[in-house]
């Protein structure tokens, strides 16, 4: 697939197969969120990868609409350091660790963490300092049949409704 292939057939993906994914394509997938850009190239990201099951399911059973965390391979908390853009800098990374999973044929879903009711929560069941947020948890695995199928019925904007040229 070619890069342009890759934004425009990622979809978010809840339901997934029971097949590990690699640690090496999730380091490789971790590798591609820090060459996102930052504020300052402040990098104040940290990045937590569960794939304990109780802890994946403790973090499911805390969102509203994230419960399919509990059957994804892992999920990975996007945490950043309270700094003035840490929310667009955590969203970087979230949207290239998308990207580079869909690269690998491995779906993804993008469940809020940022302003949600759990974040602090979840900041405690990981034992993190005080001083990071949690702007995102992204569930992986790779999908179930027809699933990408279903997915990719969902509308998008055209770009005539959504684009202005100043010429
Ligand atoms: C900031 C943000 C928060 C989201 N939160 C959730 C969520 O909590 N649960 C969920 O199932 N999907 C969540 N999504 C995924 C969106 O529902 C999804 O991206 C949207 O419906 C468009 O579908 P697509 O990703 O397949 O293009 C979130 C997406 C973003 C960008």
């Amino acid at each position: 697939m070619n890069f342009l292939d890759i934004i425009k057939t990622r979809r978010s993906i809840r339901k997934y197969i029971q097949k590990p994914i690699p640690d090496e394509i999730i380091n490789q997938i971790l590798d591609c969120a820090r060459y996102a850009p930052t504020a300052n190239n402040k990098q104040p990201w940290l990045f937590i990868v569960i794939k304990n099951n109780d802890l994946k399911t403790q973090i499911a059973e805390l969102t509203d609409y994230g419960k399919f965390i509990k059957e994804a391979y892992c999920c990975i908390a996007v945490f950043c350091e309270d700094t003035k853009y840490y929310l667009e800098d955590g969203s970087a990374a979230t949207q290239n660790i998308l990207l580079a999973a869909w690269s690998f044929g491995i779906g993804s879903c993008w469940i809020a963490g940022d302003k949600k009711f759990y974040a602090e929560k979840i900041k405690e069941l990981l034992s993190l300092e005080a001083k990071y947020k949690l702007v995102s948890l992204i569930s992986l695995g790779y999908p179930k049949e027809n699933e990408l199928k279903l997915a990719q019925k969902i509308n998008k904007k055209e770009l005539k409704d959504i684009v202005k040229f100043y010429e």
